[in-house]
């Protein structure tokens, strides 16, 4: 029996991986106009790491993550997303008496044991962006502000961003005990991981995606009307700000996300199309002190580089490929020919096929290629090259210097 590739972990070739690096390009270009900077982080980390950050009760870490055990038994993971690494090493580097703040963004595989369907994968590749050292509104408008420039510069459209704040410690206090009363009044209703996490961290009912558990929440009480004054008027001042800029966006109040370190603003942008969350993110004020650093307010987002995939059309071959076919024993001139075009700046493709004139240029057709670039003995002898043009089918003699 031959090799497979492991479920939910796959391959991404052709087409696919030309969406692939147009996804990635466009977000560095656009993270580049913002001036942030490059981490390139490990894909491995203790355990602890996540389990501090993400959260014990969340699925994430629950059910999702890679983890195994070094030769001296300390327990790794496979990294399932990049905003606690990316913590971990601006505290470790001491990057925050670097400047007043900084802002960092990474990109790469993560992993999570999640059910594989379309634009779900076990590896799947996520570009992040993080902030920290900034309280202000208007930082989380800019970090929204720059998924909304990704989103336009690829052209997706029915996407649809989603905010909510989620408060600070206190009124994170406060709304967990309402909200623990009202999941004790319809616990029925509520799956059995939500039963067994709901004493521990009432919110992640909310965010639980069973059908029964979304209608039992549907009336609960809100977060957003608990909110203090401060995180009130940071909510308000970033919807103002969202709006200065022309973002649409869609308030609601059931969003939670799925890891536990979130304060304040949260959002995603979805695709109502797709059912599926392309990008998001949030503020998480709390998490640099609780890793071990000094008191640094944070925000980011990480966007789904297959999910923004799933919504780009193919593209045509925008290349102008130059095609070289030797005729008889003039290989050496060949190489020669190709690699002048190539210092000319232009992309070629040395033929490797075998065969007459009638299959060569099949070939060429088939490789999408602009031109046939013929070098026969006769060719080679005077030191010329025969041109052709594959759409016109014009045909011309052009001499070496030349080319
Ligand atoms: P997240 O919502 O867990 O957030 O993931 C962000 C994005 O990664 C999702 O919106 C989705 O596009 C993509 N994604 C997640 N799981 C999968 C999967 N199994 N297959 C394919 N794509 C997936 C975070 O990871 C946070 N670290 C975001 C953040 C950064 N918050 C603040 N800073």
């Amino acid at each position: 029996m031959t090799v497979q590739s492991v479920r939910g972990f796959h391959d991404i070739l052709g087409k696919e991986a030309k969406k692939f690096r147009k996804v990635s390009n466009t977000a560095r270009r656009i993270l580049k106009l913002y001036n942030f900077e490059e981490i390139i982080l490990p894909v491995v980390e203790y355990a602890e790491l996540f389990q501090r950050s993400v959260g014990e009760t969340t699925d994430i870490v629950q059910k999702e993550m890679f983890v195994f055990e070094d030769r001296k038994g300390r327990k790794l993971a496979l990294r399932p997303e990049g905003t606690a690494g990316t913590v971990r090493a601006f505290i470790q580097h001491k990057l925050y008496a670097l400047r007043p703040y900084v802002k960092l963004f990474y990109e790469g595989p993560m992993f999570r044991y999640e059910r594989p369907q379309a634009g779900r994968y076990r590896q799947f590749h996520q570009i992040g962006a993080e902030v920290f050292g900034v309280a202000e509104p208007h930082a989380d408008a800019e970090i929204i502000k720059i998924t909304y420039d990704i989103l336009n510069a690829l052209d997706i459209k029915d996407v649809v961003i989603e905010i909510n704040s989620l408060g600070c410690k206190k009124d994170r206090e406060a709304y967990r005990e309402a909200l623990l009363n009202y999941l004790r009044g319809v616990r029925e209703e509520l799956c059995s991981d939500c039963i067994n996490r709901m004493e521990r961290n009432p919110l992640r009912v909310l965010d639980c995606k069973v059908e029964t558990c979304r209608e039992a929440v549907k009336e609960s009480p809100k977060m957003i009307d608990f909110l203090c004054d401060e995180c009130r008027k940071h909510y308000e001042s970033l919807k103002e700000y969202l709006k200065a800029l022309n973002i649409p966006f869609r308030e609601n109040y059931n969003l939670v996300r799925g890891l536990d370190y979130y304060t304040r603003t949260v959002f995603e942008a979805v695709s109502d199309s797709l059912g599926l969350t392309l990008i998001a993110g949030g503020r998480y004020d709390y998490l640099v002190e609780e890793l071990g650093g000094p008191p640094t307010p944070a925000l980011g987002f990480a966007l789904g580089v297959e999910r923004l995939m799933l919504l780009l059309p193919d593209e045509k071959e925008e290349e102008e490929i130059y095609f070289v076919i030797p005729f008889g024993n003039v290989h050496a001139y060949a190489l020669k020919v190709a690699d002048r075009l190539r210092s000319k700046g232009k992309v070629v493709e040395l033929s490797y096929r075998k065969g007459g004139l009638k299959k060569q240029l099949e070939f060429a057709n088939k490789l999408g290629v602009k031109y046939a670039v013929i070098v026969g003995e006769d060719e080679a002898s005077k030191g010329e090259v025969t041109i052709k043009d594959m759409e016109t089918g014009e045909q011309k003699s052009v001499k070496f210097e030349e080319l």
